[in-house]
Order: C-alpha cells, then structure tokens, then sequence
C-alpha cells in the first residue's frame, strides 16, 4: 500500500514537507501545491521557488502545473525537470471559480476535445512522465465517462481521482459508485483521493475498493499527520503525540518567524495551520478558540505554553472538523 500527501495550496509548502517527514513519515510521495503555467519562453525561477532542490528534503516529491495549454506546460515541465525532478502532475481537478472559468482545473473536464489538444501536444515526445489529479467531473458527474476513455490513450503515468464534482468543491458527499466505475475505466494505474480522515475512513474504503492499494491524503493528514504510518501499520504510542506535534510546531513556527514579514502574517499562517492540527487534541476546540482570538505573537505563545505545559492527550477517533466544506 502506498500513500501520497495531497498538495494543500498555502499549506504544504516546503517547510511543511520536509518537517512532516521528520516528524511523522508514513508518506512515499509529496505533491507539491500547483505552479501556473506561463506563455513565456523562459520561465522565472521564483515561480520555482517552492521547488528549489535545496529547499526540499523529502525522498520523492511531484511538482504539479495547472494549464490549459499544452506548449507552456511543456516549457514549465522542461524547467522543473531541470531542477532534477523525475515527473510532472498536471492538475485538472482546481475546484475555484477563478480557476475554472477559464478552463483550467476542473473547468476542463467539461471540455474533452480540450483535454486532448493538451494531451496531444504534451504527450507528443513528452519532456517527462506525466501524472494527472482529475475530479469525477465538472458540473456534471458523468464527465469522467468521457474524460477516462481520452486519458487513456496516452501513457499517462498515474491517475488520482477525487470522487467530488467541480461543482461540489469540498462539500457533500464523494461519490462511491462513480469512483468505483472511474476506477475500473482506467486503463492507468488509479490513486484514490477524499475524505480519509481517520483509520475507520481507511477501512471502509479497503472494504469498497479492494483493488485499491495507493491512496492520496490531504486534510486527513494535515488534521491527524500520524494517520499515514497508522495506515502503513506503524504504532505510535498516544502519550508521545503531543510531544510530536508540539515540536513539528515549534519547528514550523520558528522558520515561519524567520521568514515571514511581521506578526500578522506570522498569526495568519499558525492560525491556518492549528485548524487542521487542533483536530485532535484533546480540549482541542477551547485551545482552537483562544489561538484565534491572540492578537500578537506574545499572547499566542502565552496560549500555546499553556496548553502544552499540561499533558492533554490525544483522540484518535475526533469526528470534529473544522476545515472547508466538511461535515
Ligand atoms: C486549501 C486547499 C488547497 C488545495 N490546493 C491544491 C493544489 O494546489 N493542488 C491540487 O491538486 N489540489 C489542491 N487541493 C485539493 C487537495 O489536494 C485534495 O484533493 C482535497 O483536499 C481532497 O482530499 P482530502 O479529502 O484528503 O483533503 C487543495 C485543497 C484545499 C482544501
């Protein structure tokens, strides 16, 4: 079985993926957060800064493009090869309107003939393998019946599906069924993608896709980041959790400190990142709060050390999230 860390946009930068896997593993692929795709002959390099070798530690990690032309991902797969990675993912599954609407992300799942003026050029003595992250469909489910056969046709190297529409953006349900029948159209090696928040989600999913051995996650590990060495059958004892995760902070926090211009920014990044990792805390919420109501860095810290002056604990099974558009 292998798992992969879905890119998380403003979350799973390089910082964050290299302290992942110093402080928890269980992780054989890091997808990095999209880079847009420029109609420019040469390409900036700090659009790459999130790729710079010598930022990266993590053992595998994919760049993804977002694109709707096949010419300027090209140029931008050639740079980011360049750097010394082994492959690309192209992203057409980008739920936001802004994205979209311009037929970029999931928007171009509407449009097959789209799909495939790209493939063809892209595919057409490709600069590396190419990997794509696709959701069932756009507005319509049944766009995959269309998509997949066109994806098919080209030795695209890994399919990962998210089982929600465009339209649906993280809300509402996956579609089981349809991923199901997603699953058994491909002629690419599949990589499921939703929902996996805890051991019970893995389980289930075993049960409904036995043929399913490669999973992708994204809030369930940003909220329990022990989940993927769980499901690689690693224990992890729940009185050292708290220790962990108080150091992948403190590390995370230091280099945000040192990079990030003024408190504010430095607040907004933590804030963002205890939404998912207050999960679960035991009295996660209570500390959740008053992390979001410190105003300066002093009153933060002043709250964090007194959170974790005491051991608290860890809860496994939380069904408490807080994140976009879950339950
Ligand atoms: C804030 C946010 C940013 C995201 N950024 C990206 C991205 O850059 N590229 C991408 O392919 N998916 C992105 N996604 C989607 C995730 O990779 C993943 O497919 C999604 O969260 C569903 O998986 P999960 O239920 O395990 O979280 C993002 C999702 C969220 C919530």
């Amino acid at each position: 079985m292998k798992i992969y860390l879905a890119p998380i946009l403003g979350m799973t930068n390089y910082r964050y993926r290299n302290l992942f896997t110093k402080y928890f593993g269980g992780i054989d692929k890091y997808f990095a957060p999209f880079v847009t795709s420029v109609n420019a002959e040469i390409i900036n390099p700090t659009l790459l800064k999130d790729l710079m070798p010598e930022r990266n530690s993590v053992e595998y990690l994919v760049p993804q493009i977002l694109s709707n032309n096949g010419d300027d991902f090209k140029r931008m797969a050639k740079a980011i090869i360049d750097l010394g990675y082994k492959e690309v993912n192209w992203n057409i599954g980008c739920p936001f309107s802004i994205v979209t609407r311009k037929n970029k992300g999931a928007g171009i799942l509407a449009h097959p003939d789209k799909i495939r003026q790209f493939l063809d050029i892209v595919m057409n003595n490709p600069v590396c393998p190419v990997s794509i992250k696709m959701r069932l469909g756009m507005n319509d489910i049944a766009d995959f019946r269309t998509v997949i056969p066109i994806i098919n046709e080209y030795p695209v190297s890994e399919l990962i599906i998210h089982g929600r529409t465009g339209k649906q953006a993280y809300k509402g349900v996956i579609h089981k069924n349809e991923m199901a029948e997603a699953f058994s159209l491909s002629t690419i090696p599949t990589v499921y993608n939703g929902d996996i928040f805890e051991y019970s989600d893995y389980e289930l999913l075993t049960k409904h896709f036995p043929d399913t051995h490669t999973f992708m996650l994204g809030r369930g590990a940003l909220s329990n980041p022990f989940l993927p060495s769980r499901m690689k059958g690693i224990h992890i004892d729940s009185s050292k959790k708290q220790t962990i995760l108080k150091q992948f902070h403190d590390e995370l926090y230091t280099a945000y400190e040192n990079s990030l211009y003024g408190g504010k920014h430095l607040m907004d990044k933590m804030k963002s990142i205890w939404i998912y990792l207050a999960v679960h805390l035991k009295e996660g919420d209570e500390l959740l709060k008053n992390i979001k109501r410190a105003k300066t860095v002093d009153t933060y810290n002043i709250v964090l050390s007194e959170y974790f002056g005491k051991e608290r604990g860890w809860n496994e099974e939380n069904g408490v999230y807080y994140f976009i558009g879950t339950r």
